[in-house]
């Protein structure tokens, strides 16, 4: 049965939360005043249905259902967890606690964005103070992992419990706080870090401009991949941390920083801001700086995934739970037909100039194909760990039809040859009912300690001549053993 997810308030952040639940496989239903929700909700939808599923190297579910609601009884209905991401006033989020409770499953979560408000101060005047929990996400909520999951005493074990097991199965990344605090961790050392660049501008010693470059060239870099502590680490070279903080600690008495004192937010010090950040981003609107963003984002991401590391090994392991494709030719459901060999959604990174996938990604899609065949009949990891593995000889590819970010693809293999050491492929890759490619590939088995062609254990051997002996019944494919067309 599909999960139902509510969301009150549907602006910036309820908007993420959105996309994030319905592109999980969720169903959404929304609640916000607001005539325009619906509209924004679309265009946050819009940006995160081209950048999120291609994160995965496996398809998402199918999305849910998107329905707006006129009435918080209405919206909650059904609702195993409920999103309130209304403005940042505790007064107003307290008042949607009281009147979504009396209509709300008494067992759902009731998970609040809230930026600064600490949970007892939002279960304060509840009438079931043990459902409301904070979920404190980051924006694009779509791309970003981390949700701070504070909780107290009333929540009891259960309920955390539960939010942790669904926000990693929308693949975020919970993290627990052991103690609830003023604006939890993040945004407690986000606002030092704006304090801190105020301070600057209003001194006249740096620009908005100035201060972002600083940031993204240099350590914002690093933090990205290993935050602050195993950064330091780092730069305290094999002495380590201990002496890193020997070495800078007494810089911390120096007058460095302005940390103790808050800069008046005068109309002189928000014009200063306003206007040098027109002429730095002034040249794109919102909606461009979005997608650039996620752009960035996505990449940064894909590519800590190839690392298996920080957010993109929670990305990764969000796609070794998945069972979409087959592991093993006993998981194939069906070997007299083509095996699925790669279900998934086309990457932001993948598309080129001319707006579509670019032509070695059909290459790079069909490859991944041939990585899962192998592993069907054997060549796995732990295989190719004894020595033996498969070299490609040969591909021809035929680009029949173009595809878009954000798109789902399939592709189904055909072994046309799998006697001795030859390994004989072709591969359809599909959107739906649309051909777009076919690729043919001819695979040489190899010793990999003598590069040579050699004979594959028996372990790959016979599963690929089972898989090989099944689909020979089948058509030989339209296009096989083709050279380049010419009409
Ligand atoms: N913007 C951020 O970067 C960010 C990041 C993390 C958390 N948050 C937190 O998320 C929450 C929402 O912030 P936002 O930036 O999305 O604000 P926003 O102004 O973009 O959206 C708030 C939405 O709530 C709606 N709303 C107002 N009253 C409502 C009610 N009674 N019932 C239902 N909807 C109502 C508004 O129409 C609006 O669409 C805040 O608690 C904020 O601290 C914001």
């Amino acid at each position: 049965m599909t999960n139902t997810a509510a969301i009150i308030g549907g602006g910036v952040i309820g908007g993420g939360w959105a996309a994030r639940f319905l592109l999980a496989g969720w169903d959404v239903r929304v609640f916000d005043p607001d005539p325009q929700a619906q509209r924004k909700i679309g265009e946050v939808l819009d940006n995160a249905r081209r950048s999120l599923p291609g994160l995965s190297d496996v398809a998402l579910p199918d999305e849910g259902q998107l329905s707006f609601h006129d009435a918080m009884s209405d919206a909650v209905d059904g609702a195993i967890w409920i999103q309130e991401s209304v403005p940042e006033r505790l007064e107003l989020k307290r008042k949607v606690y009281q009147t979504l409770q009396e209509h709300c499953a008494p067992d759902a979560v009731i998970g609040s964005s809230t930026s600064g408000f600490k949970p007892s101060e939002l279960q304060g005047c509840a009438t079931r103070p043990d459902q409301i929990v904070v979920c404190h996400p980051f924006n694009p909520v779509y791309l970003l992992p981390l949700v701070e999951l504070v909780t107290t005493d009333l929540n009891g074990d259960d309920l955390p419990a539960r939010a942790e097991t669904i926000l990693r199965d929308i693949g975020m990344f919970p993290l627990r706080l052991t103690r609830e605090i003023d604006a939890h961790i993040a945004d407690r050392f986000l606002e030092a870090v704006w304090r801190e660049a105020l301070w600057m501008i209003k001194d006249g010693i740096a620009t908005t401009a100035e201060i972002d470059e600083a940031i993204r060239m240099g350590f914002g870099l690093r933090w990205a991949q290993m935050g602050l502590f195993e950064t330091y680490r780092i730069a305290g070279g094999e002495a380590g941390m201990r002496h890193f903080i020997e070495q800078f600690g007494p810089c911390l008495s120096w007058p460095w920083t302005k940390l103790m004192d808050v800069p008046d937010l005068t109309d002189d010090l928000i014009n200063a801001i306003a206007d040098q950040s027109d002429a730095q981003s002034g040249m794109h609107t919102i909606r461009e700086l979005e997608r650039i963003r996620d752009n960035n984002l996505v990449t940064i991401l894909r590519g800590l995934k190839a690392q298996d590391w920080g957010a993109g090994q929670v990305l990764n392991v969000r796609d070794r739970n998945s069972t979409a494709l087959a592991a093993s030719l006993d998981q194939v459901a069906d070997i007299s037909q083509p095996v699925l060999t790669v279900h998934r959604a086309v990457p932001l990174d993948w598309t080129d100039y001319n707006g579509h996938m670019n032509e070695a990604r059909y290459l790079q899609a069909f490859g991944d194909a041939t990585d899962r065949l192998m592993m069907i009949v054997g060549c796995d990891a732990d295989y190719i760990a004894t020595g033996g593995s498969y070299f490609t000889a040969e591909t021809h590819i035929r680009h029949l039809d173009e595809i878009h970010a954000g798109a789902r693809i399939r592709v189904e293999t055909q072994v046309l040859n799998g006697a001795g050491k030859k390994m004989h492929l072709f591969h359809w890759m599909y959107a739906g009912d649309r051909l777009l490619a076919t690729g043919e590939h001819m695979l040489i088995h190899v010793s990999l300690e003598t590069r040579k062609a050699s004979e594959p254990a028996a372990s790959v051997a016979e599963p690929l001549a089972r898989l090989a002996d099944a689909h020979a019944k089948l058509p030989r494919p339209e296009g096989a053993g083709a050279a380049i067309g010419v009409r």
